[in-house]
């Protein structure tokens, strides 16, 4: 009998940011009810599971990445009760769900780090969390920088300071305190026990720091990348692999199908590898791939290095174009620099649409030809592009403010889905309401509706290629191999004469001979691949 693939090896994972997707309550922003009427939207698009970002009870000051109580729904998203008749309508939809398990940092209203600040220096409370003294009266105790701007470090009344990789809101956890690898041990299979079939792991690679706290002396804003160096003080430290290795050892005593995905950025493919070893997480995103310029050097040496490290330690890619932190990408491909994905300090370059459309479509076909799985973003199946002109005052990421109001941050693409008519709110949202942030009018022709009825739609693409997807057996896992081209084009082979290729040229391509065109990103030229188009060949 064939052995069956694990279901994440090939999965096609679609990522709902819960305030943006829909809003059943009224009150503007996305909710667990607004998701329940989704799912047959999600099933229909051709996606395997859902990943949720964070729904616990949360000040909101990172969208939720900053949780109070792991182990309770936050009122503005619904009730526990919600949750699992989500998690059984998810099931009974025939998909899976993975929620986001946030174990760097705590909320700063979170019962722990409220009783370590009124418990004070040298307690156990504090000790949960990273606290020190100061350098000196009024300096932090050493020059680590937040992600999101500014010192890394807060000071309490009482004099102590705090770390904190992103805002202040936000206190880093003290991973090396068993107390708290107990605790999340809880966290983990409390929601096991309520059936989710995974969780995203947020900064897999921050949990660990440095005992001593060193300095970076690197004196620079943009730390979120990690320099490429294996000794950093506060990223990818040998230690957290132990922590994965216990997490790995709880999923499978749920029997082999829960699993967790990694986001941990890091810096060389082989460093990535280490995370999903065979006794460790299951799988990690591929972020060079979604930060790789759109350039066919560049792809195919991303695409190599991250196969070749993966295939050594056993696991499947995991591919990614877009996110709920980084530019979407049909704004990136239609920029001059088409690998920044922000926060943004400098002004916006000039973006063509069009051209970012059409490379965006060419990408998707790409991603979804490779061996592994792929993990979507909401709104991506709509071509929705970022959106450049939030007014300030509506700005939510701590970025903005931490950065003094020169990163405008991620909120570009966290804009509210447009699912119908003519109008914001689009069906996000009941007529009348304002979503938490505003949706550009010319959405109008965005939205689900009026992509569903036009063939050549961004839409109609995603639902072929995910169709096709399931009904080949050459994608999905599996192994690959390069065929001759010339450097500008990208083609390659997935075994029962599947062939992808991927003109990233300027001039048209004349394709080699081949059985059938199964999809093609644009209509051919005179049967010749177009620059900025991918197709699918029966070879
Ligand atoms: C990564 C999450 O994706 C991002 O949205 C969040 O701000 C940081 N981690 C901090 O939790």
């Amino acid at each position: 009998m064939a052995v069956k693939t694990p279901w994440w090896r090939d999965a096609v994972v679609y990522e709902i940011y819960l305030r943006s997707l829909t809003d059943s309550s009224a009150d503007g922003v996305g909710d667990i009810g607004g998701i329940r009427s989704r799912l047959r939207y999600l099933r229909d698009l051709g996606v395997d599971a859902v990943w949720i970002t964070p729904w616990y009870r949360s000040p909101m000051v990172d969208g939720g990445y900053d949780v109070a109580d792991y182990q309770d729904i936050d009122p503005l998203f619904g009730t526990l009760y919600d949750a699992r008749a989500l998690i059984d309508e998810v099931h009974d939809s025939g998909m899976r769900i993975i929620i986001d398990l946030v174990p760097n940092h705590t909320s700063d209203q979170h019962p722990w780090f409220q009783d370590a600040l009124s418990a004070g220096p040298g307690s156990a409370e504090r000790g949960r969390y990273i606290f020190r003294t100061g350098r000196a009266p009024d300096q932090p105790p050493n020059d680590w920088r937040s992600v999101f701007g500014g010192s890394a470090w807060t000071q309490v009344p009482d004099g102590e300071w705090y770390l904190h990789l992103f805002a202040a809101a936000q206190p880093d956890l003290n991973w090396r305190n068993p107390e708290v690898a107990a605790e999340f041990e809880d966290i983990l299979r409390f929601w096991l026990d309520r059936g989710v079939d995974g969780f995203r792991v947020d900064v897999a690679h921050g949990l660990i720091k440095a005992s001593d706290l060193p300095d970076l002396s690197i004196g620079r804003e943009d730390l979120i990348e990690p320099p490429d160096r294996t000794d950093h003080p506060h990223w990818d430290r040998p230690e957290v692999h132990d922590i994965y290795r216990s997490w790995r050892r709880i999923a499978e005593s749920y029997g082999g199908d829960r699993i967790f995905v990694a986001e941990a950025w890091v810096a060389t493919p082989d460093r990535l590898a280490r995370y999903v070893r065979p006794d460790e997480l299951h799988t990690a995103f591929n972020f060079d791939f979604l930060r790789s310029p759109w350039r066919p050097d560049s792809l195919r040496s991303v695409i190599q290095s991250n196969m070749k490290a993966l295939d050594a330690v056993g696991a499947p890619a995991i591919w990614v174009l877009s996110s709920h932190d980084v530019t979407r990408h049909v704004t990136r491909y239609g920029r001059p620099h088409t690998s920044t994905v922000g926060p943004r300090h400098e002004l916006p370059e000039p973006v063509d649409l069009e051209v970012g459309t059409r490379r965006a479509r060419a990408a998707l076909l790409l991603m979804l030809a490779l061996p592994g799985s792929a993990y979507l973003y909401q709104g991506e199946e709509l071509g929705l592009e970022e959106v450049e002109d939030l007014p300030e005052e509506l700005l939510q990421d701590p970025t903005w403010h931490r950065s003094g109001h020169t990163a405008r941050g991620r909120d570009g693409c966290r804009v509210p889905l447009p699912w119908h008519g003519p109008v914001p709110p689009f069906g996000f949202a009941a007529d009348g309401v304002q979503p938490w942030l505003p949706q550009p009018r010319h959405w109008a022709a965005r939205t689900v509706q009026a992509e569903s009825d036009d063939p050549n739609s961004m839409l109609s693409l995603y639902r072929n290629a995910l169709t096709l997807r399931h009904s080949l057996e050459a994608l999905g896992d599996g192994e690959m191999s390069w065929l001759d081209s010339p450097p500008e084009v990208l083609v390659f082979h997935r075994g029962h004469g599947l062939a992808c290729a991927v003109n990233l040229g300027e001039k048209p391509w004349e394709l080699p001979e081949y059985k059938r065109l199964l999809l093609a990103s644009e209509t051919l030229q005179d049967g010749k691949l177009a620059p900025d188009t991918a197709a699918w060949l029966e070879v």
